[in-house]
């Protein structure tokens, strides 16, 4: 299954991509890595694991559109089966996301439903929550909103710091998005109106 990776920063989930895809038996390849920043470290990741990449500068572009255009161009250039969202801190167009209907997914650093949007671990410590986490979805047009394939939950401690959850909830992170990658690509998982399957039954 080939697979492109889009990222906006230090790149800890793509790396935990590529360590998957060196195991045996991986039934994916990441065959680029395409950031929005020029500076994005994950790409000297992909460098080192010999990944091709590519950087689309959504500075150059006047809009979103004229930039999500640009980055469908050059990702279709790869011609993926599946286009995971690695950290790329760009909202995408509903054109964008109709384009990669039921081949793009991201990964969200609460439990989602909670905590759409930026500063997870924070608003889950102000909100007293004993439990956080992360969720890997499928990416519908509604921002961090669309069908939920894989939880991983962490407990809050008493005295954790946004850092320290933040550091946590990571590790799980390094564990299921390899996963469902790996889910898709062996043909398990699918959305189908509007929710995730895996081996055809509703997650
Ligand atoms: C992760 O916390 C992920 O949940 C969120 O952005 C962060 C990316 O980190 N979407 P990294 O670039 O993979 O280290």
């Amino acid at each position: 299954c080939r697979v492109v990776v889009l990222i906006s920063g230090s790149g800890t989930n793509l790396q935990a991509i590529i360590d998957g895809a060196a195991e045996q038996q991986c039934p994916y390849e990441v065959c680029a890595v395409i950031s929005n920043k020029p500076e994005a470290y994950g790409l000297a990741r992909a460098n080192d694991a010999g990944i091709e990449t590519a950087v689309v500068n959504h500075r150059e572009y006047l809009d979103r559109e004229g930039f999500d255009t640009a980055l469908i161009e050059v990702i279709d250039r790869y011609q993926p089966e599946l286009v995971v969202l690695a950290g790329f801190m760009r909202i995408l167009t509903p054109g964008f996301v109709r384009h990669y209907s039921g081949r793009l997914i991201n990964i969200h650093p609460s439990l989602l439903p909670k905590y759409q949007g930026l500063h997870t671990h924070q608003r889950a410590l102000d909100a007293g929550d004993s439990e956080h986490g992360a969720t890997v979805h499928f990416v519908t047009e509604e921002l961090d909103g669309g069908p939920p394939i894989v939880q991983a939950v962490v407990p809050v401690e008493s005295g954790d710091t946004a850092q320290s959850l933040a550091q946590r909830v990571q590790v799980q992170e390094h564990i299921i998005y390899p996963l469902a990658v790996e889910w898709f690509a062996e043909g398990r998982l699918r959305m189908a109106c509007d929710r995730a399957e895996l081996d055809g039954h509703p997650l």
